[in-house]
């Protein structure tokens, strides 16, 4: 049976919480921050830790229901192809598997690194973990033969150049099914959203390009217009109080001080609370359908 996503957490915070009693300082966690460009060293092991912490709970709720609607779009008599790229510790592999309890499906995470808490595989739907650049391994497919390619939060972090090599194997590069769908979660706030609409706008339109015709509005970015906790709509979905706890004082188990120079990020990053809203949740299904 999966692991729950309370069980998850709590497996996370016996390491994390281990790490923080041992450290006096916590100042190797920062810059833990997206602002500005910045992308977290997801190498680091208390990062990763502390990125699951905040984020796996909300994330795994979010392609949960990407994914279930996606399913509802597609033929789901036969096998269902899946690549996610930039798939971290696959917590939209989780979400899959949860959404799509009685179907089969291969699926396959691509990410340039190697997560340590990466979900278990299972049976009858095992993964396949490929540690690659997301670029190289796209450029090297002969074909396009998945009926879902999902971006689990990772389109924002595609450099520029990257993003034309991306836009030209969609756009050149023989896709061997009629139907396919994106399904792309997109930052939150009003700045980065756009950023990351512009980015998926792009691959939607190489898709066009190669003989498809984009059946949803690409302007269109779904989210929920009030602010509920995730619990209201998933009474599985529990965050543990205790965690919650660290993470909210997690500032004052660092003894850093004025006279270091990290003082001040560790003030302002430290202290974030978990997501257990859903605020933040954006995202685009994109369904296309070939014509010629
Ligand atoms: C914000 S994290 C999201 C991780 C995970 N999908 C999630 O939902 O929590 C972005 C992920 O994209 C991966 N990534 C960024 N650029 C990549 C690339 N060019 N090729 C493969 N993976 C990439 C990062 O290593 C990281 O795991």
């Amino acid at each position: 049976m999966m692991i729950s996503i309370n069980d998850y957490i709590n497996n996370i915070f016996q390491d994390f919480s281990g790490y923080v009693k041992n450290s006096e300082k916590l100042c190797d966690l920062n810059p833990f921050t997206f602002e500005a460009g910045n992308i977290p060293d997801y190498s680091n092991i208390h990062i990763q830790q502390l990125y699951l912490l905040r984020y796996a709970f909300a994330y795994a709720f979010e392609y949960k229901r990407m994914y279930s609607k996606i399913l509802k779009k597609l033929n789901i008599d036969t096998k269902l192809k899946i690549k996610s790229f930039g798939c971290g510790p696959m917590i939209d592999y989780w979400s899959l598997c949860n959404a799509c309890e009685e179907h089969s499906f291969e699926y396959i995470g691509i990410d340039i690194i190697d997560w340590n808490y990466k979900f278990e595989s299972q049976n009858p739907n095992p993964y396949r973990f490929i540690k690659e650049n997301m670029i190289e391994y796209i450029k090297e497919l002969k074909e396009l033969d998945s009926d879902i390619y999902f971006f689990p939060k990772s389109i924002c972090e595609i450099k520029n150049d990257d993003l034309t090599s991306i836009c030209d194997s969609f756009r050149t590069k023989r896709i061997s099914k009629d139907k396919i769908i994106l399904g792309i979660s997109l930052r939150a706030d009003v700045r980065n959203l756009e950023i990351d609409a512009c980015t998926s706008e792009k691959i939607a339109n190489s898709i066009i390009e190669n003989g498809f015709i984009c059946k949803s509005d690409l302007n269109k970015c779904i989210r929920f217009e009030e602010s509920h906790g995730i619990r209201k709509f998933e009474s599985s979905f529990i965050y543990p109080d205790e965690v919650k706890a660290l993470l909210d004082n997690l500032y004052n188990e660092c003894s850093c001080s004025d006279e270091d120079s990290c003082e001040e990020k560790c003030r302002e990053h430290l202290n974030r609370q978990p997501v257990l809203r859903t605020d933040n949740i954006r995202y685009q299904i994109l369904e296309f359908e070939r014509t010629k």
